[in-house]
């Protein structure tokens, strides 16, 4: 306990409680900080903070045990604590735990909705493989890829320690995504994380990088615009916003994905071009068909939430939302893949074989390869 107490700096005087409550005094004190705190600023209790400390710290014991009295702390069942606070038994992909609400990327059931990333219960399924990332606590080592992430390239990869593949994929940490990945222990690598202020998103600290994507200390964060509620409710106009800095992320660990050189006109092509503009030109002027731009606006097309693009930079902000600009906005891994997992093969976000078949004529390659104009 004590070593939990001293970490309650300043930074965390909407925590004090947790050591104080049995002394009604402090208690009152505390609240009172609280209440001030949210008046400052609002960001900082929006989430976590906001719930009694238990509900989280209790229910996930050995969260911050230390190994023994003194000793440093010992994030006990590691990697699965994340994964154990963020699933759900039932179906819903948002939760509520302690006044905060935790975004759920692994439900046991079906789940309805998926949110920004997809979900790793398509994965964690009999023959779910190629659904997506097979993460350590959630899914057995993927069998083809044996550990490694497929075009992997130790030179892409801004981590000192670098993709370890006898070691599990992770949501965090070296062989992981979140966090920063110089450090190996996925607790280690992003803790503090949840309680910090984590505006602007500016890429400065794991916080405040798009959703705590850190990738290391070295170099900037991903960059971009967080929806609310993960794009639980995503439409046309309101949803996450990406920046081209998520394709420097994949690149940690998928560098050959992203080469110019891997990337090409030959059809079927290796790779997919990544990190361009959408020509201003031919088809693409008629990204997402389906969708009439409003009137006042035929510059413009309307954003797919199926085929996602990333904006070259956020000055514009206002301009975001709906609109799509050929000339201006860009491709990315994540226009056709989720981060976590999906109920398509390769964790993509359409049916690729059907739309192969010319079972699905609109959607999926065809938002931008409308076959128009050229
Ligand atoms: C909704 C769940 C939740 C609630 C409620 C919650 N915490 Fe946490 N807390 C976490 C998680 C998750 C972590 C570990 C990951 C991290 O630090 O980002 C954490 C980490 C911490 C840490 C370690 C951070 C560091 O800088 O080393 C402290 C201290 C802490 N919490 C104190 C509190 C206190 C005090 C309260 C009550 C006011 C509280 N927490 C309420 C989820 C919660
Ligand atoms: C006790 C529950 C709890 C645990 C344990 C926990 N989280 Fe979270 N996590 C939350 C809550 C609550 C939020 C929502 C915070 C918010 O609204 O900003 C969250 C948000 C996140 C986000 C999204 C951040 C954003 O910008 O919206 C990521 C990424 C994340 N957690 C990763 C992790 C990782 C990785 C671990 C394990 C090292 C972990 N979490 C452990 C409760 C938890
Ligand atoms: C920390 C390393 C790491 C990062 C960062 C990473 N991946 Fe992966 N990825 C892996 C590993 C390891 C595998 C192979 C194991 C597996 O499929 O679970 C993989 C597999 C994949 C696959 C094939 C899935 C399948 O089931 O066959 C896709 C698609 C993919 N990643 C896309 C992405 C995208 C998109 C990003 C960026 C949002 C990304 N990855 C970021 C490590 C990473
Ligand atoms: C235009 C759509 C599109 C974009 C953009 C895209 N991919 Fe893919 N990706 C695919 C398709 C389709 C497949 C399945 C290919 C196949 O059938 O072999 C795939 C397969 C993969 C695989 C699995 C390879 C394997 O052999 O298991 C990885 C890893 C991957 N993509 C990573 C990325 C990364 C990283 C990016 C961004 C740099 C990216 N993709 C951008 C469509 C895309
Ligand atoms: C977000 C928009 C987008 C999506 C979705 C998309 N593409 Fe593309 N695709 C592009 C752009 C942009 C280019 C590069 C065009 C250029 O620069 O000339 C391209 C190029 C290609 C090329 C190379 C040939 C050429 O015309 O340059 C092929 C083949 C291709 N895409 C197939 C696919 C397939 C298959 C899918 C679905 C898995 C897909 N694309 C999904 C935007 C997209």
């Amino acid at each position: 306990m004590y070593d939990f107490c001293r970490l309650l700096s300043l930074e965390y005087d909407c925590h004090i409680n947790w050591c104080m409550k049995n002394n009604v005094f402090l208690f009152l004190l505390t609240i009172f900080c609280c209440i001030f705190n949210i008046f400052q600023s609002p960001v900082i209790c929006r989430a976590v903070v906001a719930g009694e400390c238990e509900i989280c710290h209790a229910s996930y014991p050995g969260m911050m045990e230390p190994a023994e009295p003194g000793k440093p702390q010992r994030y006990v069942l590691q990697n699965k604590i994340c994964i154990n606070c963020h699933s759900n038994s039932d179906r819903d992909t948002l939760k509520t735990l302690g006044g905060a609400t935790v975004p759920v990327v692994f439900n046991a059931a079906s789940p309805k909705v998926l949110l920004a990333g997809g979900n790793f219960h398509f994965n964690a399924k009999d023959f779910g493989d190629r659904k997506g990332h097979n993460i350590d606590g959630i899914s057995s080592p993927d069998a083809k890829n044996k550990g490694l992430p497929p075009g992997y390239d130790r030179r892409t990869d801004p981590s000192v320690i670098g993709y370890n593949p006898q070691k599990p994929l992770a949501c965090s940490g070296s062989n992981g995504c979140h966090g920063d990945r110089n450090i190996e222990d996925p607790f280690q690598s992003i803790v503090g994380t949840h309680h910090a202020e984590d505006t602007p998103v500016d890429g400065s600290t794991t916080a405040k990088s798009y959703r705590y994507l850190r990738m290391t200390k070295k170099v900037k964060g991903v960059l971009g615009i967080e929806d609310p509620w993960w794009d639980h409710d995503r439409t046309a106009r309101k949803h996450n916003e990406y920046s081209v800095t998520m394709n420097r992320l994949c690149a940690n660990c998928h560098g050959d994905y992203h080469g110019k050189e891997n990337t090409g006109k030959e059809n079927p092509w290796l790779r997919h071009p990544t990190d361009n503009v959408l020509p201003k030109r031919g088809e693409y002027l008629f990204y997402n068909p389906d969708i009439m731009p409003p009137p006042e606006r035929p510059d413009i097309r309307v954003f797919s939430t199926e085929a996602p693009v990333a904006r070259e930079n956020f000055s514009e902000a206002g301009d975001l939302g709906e609109s799509v600009k050929p000339g201006k906005d860009m491709v990315m891994c994540l226009s056709c893949h989720f981060a976590h997992g999906s109920p398509y093969n390769y964790s993509l976000r359409w049916d690729y074989d059907s739309l192969y078949a010319g079972e699905e004529d609109r959607g999926g390659c065809m938002i931008c390869h409308t076959g128009k104009g050229e």
